[in-house]
């Protein structure tokens, strides 16, 4: 009898440690640290609602969601940086939307921002895409020569001034016929 209560304590107790370490030890995935950097780079960001984060967990799990359009950006290891492209309709054209885009403020000011955007340019040419739309500062995506998405008759779905609501062209006169309104995945809750 005392064989087996001891038997039984010895069961229930490792039972117990394993329960509670894997509770304590749940792995950090690259999800997690990706939405971690989001969080941090749109804390002082005025015009931001602070749920970036909360967003790209959904996108990324949404069927607007292409795995080679979300990169990230490293020193030595860490990742200081993101953008995720994510597909959009534009009446009968798939496009994409850049959002968000995120560098860790202590690295901003450095160029990462810049290279997150041409490479997914890149990459997003190669997959065959026509052009991006993006809301944002125009004094930014300028630089990489965004226009107002006006210049295409293309409408964001929601109130917005001209200038902050723009669109490039991924090949010469891509969106030359693309017009109408975006639609976000539903994800955006727009
Ligand atoms: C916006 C953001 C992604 C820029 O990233 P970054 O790595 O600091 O940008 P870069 O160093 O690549 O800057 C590229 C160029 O843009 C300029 N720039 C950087 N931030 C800028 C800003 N907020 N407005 C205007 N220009 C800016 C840089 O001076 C640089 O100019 P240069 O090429 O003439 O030297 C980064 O500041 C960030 O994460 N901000 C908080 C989140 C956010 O606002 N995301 C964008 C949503 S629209």
């Amino acid at each position: 009898m005392n064989v087996f209560l001891g038997v039984m304590f010895f069961v229930l107790g490792s039972l117990a440690v394993y329960v509670f370490q894997r509770k304590k030890y749940t792995k950090v995935t690259e999800e997690d640290l990706v939405c971690e950097v989001v969080q941090k780079a749109f804390i002082r960001e005025k015009l931001s609602d602070h749920n970036e984060h909360k967003l790209v967990r959904e996108l990324l799990k949404s069927d607007a969601f292409i795995k080679d359009l979300s990169l990230t950006a490293k020193y030595k290891g860490m990742i200081v940086g993101y953008i995720l492209f994510t597909k959009v309709k534009v009446g009968d054209e798939t496009l994409l939307a850049l959002a968000p885009l995120a560098v860790l403020p202590k690295f901003q000011k450095k160029g990462i921002g810049k290279s997150l955007v041409e490479k997914g340019h890149g990459v997003a040419k190669k997959l065959g895409y026509k052009g991006v739309v993006v809301l944002g500062h125009p004094e930014y995506y300028a630089k990489f020569g965004y226009e107002p998405a006006s210049k295409w008759s293309i409408k964001a779905p929601f109130e917005v001034k001209d200038e902050n609501f723009m669109a490039i062209e991924l090949i010469p006169g891509g969106l030359t016929d693309v017009s109408g309104i975006v639609e976000y995945a539903k994800e955006f809750g727009l």
